[in-house]
């Protein structure tokens, strides 16, 4: 078991950690899920959901993966015979992800190279759906492949692929010592430059102003511990996975905070960022904020197209900085999420992670296509509702019911944590995950299936 791959530093495993977290969730759905759930308000309920199921579920995942060394389904499979299952259905979560996530870094390649000529046009979102995703050719039926959408998505697969293929330190760690860095700065100057447009004040005062109504909403609450499970990638067996490569000596503890607080600063950075480029739109079609308010496809292949064409100066050199953080936030996390299939599949099969990579990432690719083609477009959004509404609560609950409840491992897991981390877990972190979370994932479960029944 000992020739399992290491990372080569503390850094290395704390990138590729908050490489996996800041993602399209940060850029695309923080901003919007904020400004609809009480603006300024919706911090308090943010931050509560962070430190009471957020952190302690890294911890939780991280001292998992460290303590039993492997895969999400060998890890908690070690840790109770009678877990493995819920490993595997987390992997399966994340391979479907995967599969339309790569398409979304695919589109957004795409648009790095439309920013220079501006391409989409002044109907952006009649480019996105007839020129580019040629949805008009078949509708509500899918037909033959959109070369347009095929070739970027060629390209993140081999770069994905690639660094897999080259392993955990000279794979993962190094592509997110590169992509990371940059990341930062590609999307930090956009940031800079859209705060000093016509109008980002009004557009922060829309999303900071808060309307403490919505502190009383169940929904509001729901909204921020969704918003943090998906963010911080718990219950996608990536966080297990990934932590199962850390020395044996290693700061838990101390890892899971550095890694929540820079999702967080990121996010908080993009709401910042996407809202003053919302507020400098709005003032130049002068309608009030709240009507080009979007988020997802929209926000990014719609809106912020027309938000580029806007600008003063350098439009292409902004919108390819825009897109261009979209790759590499989307990349970073794609390998993490691939990851937990290659890992599971090795351990599972006793193969080498070359045939891991080829056989698991190859299937992900390969179904990737569909969503290539044209039409393809109908079974992404269907992946993704369901996969948002059933599988990552499900998934969460699963987990942190098997450790605290039947496994009863929180002790055992808190000892092991402690005896490594500067900062000591103690009697409210089994409170959390116990008690805090159980309730707050089978309420959002059951707040999911009342809203699609009815
Ligand atoms: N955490 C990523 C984000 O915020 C999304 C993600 C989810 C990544 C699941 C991997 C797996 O965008
Ligand atoms: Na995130």
């Amino acid at each position: 078991m000992e020739n399992r791959p290491q990372w080569g530093t503390r850094a290395g495993f704390i990138l590729a950690a908050v490489g996996s977290a800041v993602g399209l969730g940060n850029i695309w759905r923080f901003p919007a899920t904020a400004y609809e759930n009480g603006g300024g308000a919706f911090f308090i309920p943010y931050l509560f959901a962070l430190l009471t199921a957020g952190i302690p579920l890294l911890v939780m995942e991280f001292t998992i993966g460290h303590k039993y060394r492997g895969s999400a389904p060998m890890s908690l499979g070690r840790m109770s015979k009678g877990s493995e299952w819920i490993g595997w259905w987390q992997v399966a979560i994340s391979f479907v992800i995967s599969t339309y996530y790569a398409v979304i870094i695919a589109w957004a390649m795409s648009y790095s190279v439309f920013s220079f000529n501006l391409s989409w046009g002044k109907d952006t979102e009649g480019f996105l759906f007839g020129e580019y995703l040629k949805l008009a050719e078949t509708p509500g039926q899918f037909g033959g492949l959109v070369p347009g959408v095929f070739i970027p998505l060629v390209i993140v697969w081999v770069v994905a692929l690639g660094v897999l293929f080259a392993g955990v330190k000279k794979g993962i760690e190094v592509a997110n010592k590169i992509f990371i860095p940059a990341l930062v700065i590609l999307f930090g100057i956009i940031v800079v430059r859209a705060l000093t447009l016509d109008g980002a004040a009004a557009g922060l005062d829309a999303f900071f102003k808060p309307d403490w109504s919505k502190i009383a909403d169940g929904k509001v609450w729901v909204a921020a511990y969704g918003q943090i499970f998906f963010s911080l990638s718990i219950a996608f067996a990536i966080m297990i996975t990934y932590s199962s490569y850390l020395p044996k000596k290693s700061d838990i503890t101390n890892n899971a905070f550095i890694t929540g607080f820079s999702n967080s600063a990121f996010e908080l950075l993009a709401g910042i960022g996407v809202f003053s480029a919302l507020g400098f739109m709005a003032a130049q079609q002068g309608v009030p904020v709240s009507e080009v308010v979007s988020a997802g496809v929209g926000l990014a292949f719609v809106v912020f197209p027309q938000i580029i064409n806007e600008f003063p100066a350098l439009n292409g050199f902004f919108g390819f900085l825009f897109f261009g953080s979209l790759v590499l936030a989307g990349l970073s996390s794609l390998i993490s999420i691939v990851e937990t299939f290659v890992a599971g599949v090795q351990e599972k099969f006793k193969v080498s992670r070359t045939k891991a990579v080829a056989f698991g990432g190859g299937l992900s690719a390969l179904v990737s296509i569909i969503f290539a083609t044209k039409g393809g477009l109908y079974f992404l959004d269907s992946a993704d509702y369901f996969i948002n509404q059933f599988g990552v609560a499900l998934a969460g609950l699963f987990e942190v019911i098997a450790v605290a409840w039947f496994a009863k491992e929180l002790k055992n897991l808190q000892s092991h944590a402690n005896s490594m981390s500067d900062i000591q877990v103690g009697t409210w972190w089994r409170v959390c995950l116990g008690f805090i979370t159980p309730v707050v994932l089978g309420y959002m479960m059951f707040d999911n299936l009342r809203n699609n029944l009815t």
